[in-house]
């Protein structure tokens, strides 16, 4: 305790340099990082939702869902004695499922421009009415016109999480296509349910704050390399987070984490053109004692290797090894745009690993903040040498109830995991069973792996204190070994490697790439922790 809180009064004066100090102050050199695009290519598409008690007259698209063909009489209890029948017709002739996600369209029924019948499955729950509505938002995300939704019957809180769906499942990635810039906004989703004020207590703020805020992480995520980098994305993040109450935002740039002694990180960054950034965002809804949750997340802004380069088949995906530092700062923005009572800070990691004539080399030490020294064997094990210098430094300036990092840290947790779960590490039961049960209630499962002594041998260094990869063992427990090196054992820290998950190809309910994933998970983690 006696160091942490020395650091405690010396870090604040470092901060308040950092913050002082002119953009051109950190200039390394290369002319090509001060060209800065816009904050956001394409203005948000996001259809206004509202909540009524009668449904409306037909137009734009009917979305109904369904859990079994008993239910259509009072679903639809709305449309015409005909239509009913027609869509009652349709279901049995198609021999439609009722599963969870499976579709219906019909298109010619009534005066709507298409009724489409989504299943619920046969445990209906928030789970399967946020991914209902999801697979009804993608299907449905180039209808122009308004969507009504059925939900009459069905708990409030299943007219809010459907209409969290169809705003998450409306999300594009197309958005440096020409047509993106062209298109006119959508019309809106009005959901229809005998609950409305509970429904928009449930929805407003905090439903609508998660689809502002997955998407927002999507987008950063998706974003190419040469748009997004450490200076743009602190930017977007500025411009995402602009007035909403509570928010405070740091920004260490190259001389103040060279004050600060933060050595890794400087020396993943040190290769590109593009200079690292340490982003601190603190969101306060709660008194000031309580301790907060703080988030950390890995923000390579591109991972080509470094000097230990990857082969380039798929290398295009390493634009998203800055994921889990979208997902915590998405998380933050959605309990803060929400008002939620709870403290959370978010640190992002930022960095682009690039090789170069300036870029670390295996077997270079470099010192992280809190003094270790670290021999590089891969200059691609490179989210660790960030994130260790993040934990430092959350370790020296704060004090947290729990810290959780986030990274698309290992293939070999893909390898263990596939897109199933992501990897949970933690030393700390309570604070591991809570990020699972957070998890199992959005939708974004974790499995948790273990974090054994010999993890320790194996990254031990003959040269240096620890080294950052170890050889041939389990490649995703020894990453976490690492980091969890660099904050005190006394904190209640986990680590989710989120490599498996983080991105993939199109689904049901969603575009190819970024699956925004542990946003959700984090945003309820930290409202309902107990620490
Ligand atoms: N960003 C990668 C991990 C990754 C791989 C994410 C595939 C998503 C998909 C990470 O920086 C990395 O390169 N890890 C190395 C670590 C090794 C050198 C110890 C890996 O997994 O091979
Ligand atoms: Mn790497
Ligand atoms: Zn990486």
């Amino acid at each position: 305790m006696i160091p942490r809180f020395l650091f405690a009064f010396a870090a604040p004066g470092a901060l308040a340099l950092a913050l002082c100090l002119p953009a051109a102050a950190e200039a390394q050199g290369r002319g090509a990082a001060s060209a800065r695009p816009p904050a956001a290519a394409v203005p948000a598409t996001q259809r206004a939702v509202s909540f009524v008690a009668e449904a409306p007259a037909a137009g734009g698209v009917l979305v109904l869902p369904l859990s079994a063909e008993g239910e259509l009489a009072g679903r639809a209890a709305s449309l015409s004695e005909a239509d009913r029948g027609a869509v009652g017709r349709a279901l049995t002739s198609s021999k439609f499922s009722y599963e969870g996600g499976k579709t219906l369209m019909l298109r010619g029924v009534g005066a709507w421009d298409a009724i489409l019948v989504v299943g619920l499955g046969e445990t209906p729950g928030p789970k399967a009415w946020q991914s209902a509505g999801a697979v009804a938002g993608r299907a449905l995300r180039d209808e122009a016109g308004g969507l009504t939704v059925l939900a009459g019957g069905l708990p409030a809180e299943a007219a809010a999480e459907l209409a969290i769906g169809l705003g998450l499942g409306e999300y594009r990635s197309d958005f440096h296509q020409a047509k993106a810039r062209e298109r006119t906004p959508t019309g809106p989703v009005i959901v229809v349910t005998g609950q409305v004020p509970a429904a928009e207590f449930l929805f407003r703020p905090r439903g609508e704050a998660l689809v502002t805020a997955m998407a927002w992480a999507r987008d950063v995520s998706n974003e190419p390399a040469n748009k997004l980098y450490p200076e743009t994305f602190v930017e977007r993040a500025r411009a995402a987070l602009a007035g909403v109450p509570g928010v405070t935002i740091e920004v260490l740039d190259v001389p103040a984490m060279e004050r600060l002694g933060m050595g890794a990180i400087l020396g993943v960054g040190q290769g590109s053109a593009r200079p690292p950034r340490m982003l601190i965002l603190r969101y306060r809804g709660a008194g000031a004692p309580a301790a907060p949750v703080v988030l950390v997340g890995k923000g390579i802004t591109f991972d080509t290797g470094g000097i230990s380069i990857k082969p380039s088949a798929n290398m295009g995906n390493m634009k998203m090894d800055m994921s889990g530092a979208a997902s915590v700062t998405g998380a933050l923005m959605a309990l803060a745009k929400s008002g939620a009572p709870v403290n959370v800070v978010a640190v992002a990691a930022l960095a682009e690993n690039m090789p170069d004539g300036r870029s670390i080399r295996p077997a270079d030490v470099l010192t992280a903040m809190n003094g270790k020294t670290i021999e590089i064997v891969s200059t691609d094990a490179e989210g660790r040498l960030v994130l260790a210098d993040a934990l430092s430094w959350v370790d020296a300036n704060l004090q947290p109830a729990a810290v959780v990092d986030v990274a698309t840290l290992t293939g070999a947790v893909r390898g263990a995991l596939g897109d199933e779960y992501a990897g949970l590490f933690s030393r700390h039961d309570v604070l591991a069973d809570q990020l699972a049960a957070a998890g199992e209630a959005v939708g974004e499962p974790l499995w948790r792996l273990p974090l054994h002594p010999s993890y320790g041998v194996d990254i031990s260094s003959t040269i240096a204190d620890l080294k950052n990869g170890g050889g041939e063992g389990a490649g995703a427990g020894t990453g976490a070994h690492f980091i969890g090196e660099f904050i005190s054992r006394d904190t209640p820290w986990a680590h989710l490697d989120i490599a498996g998950v983080a991105y993939g190809a199109a689904t049901d309910t969603g575009p190819a790439g970024s699956a925004g994933y542990s946003v959700r998970l984090l945003e309820r983690f930290v409202r309902d922790v107990q620490p």
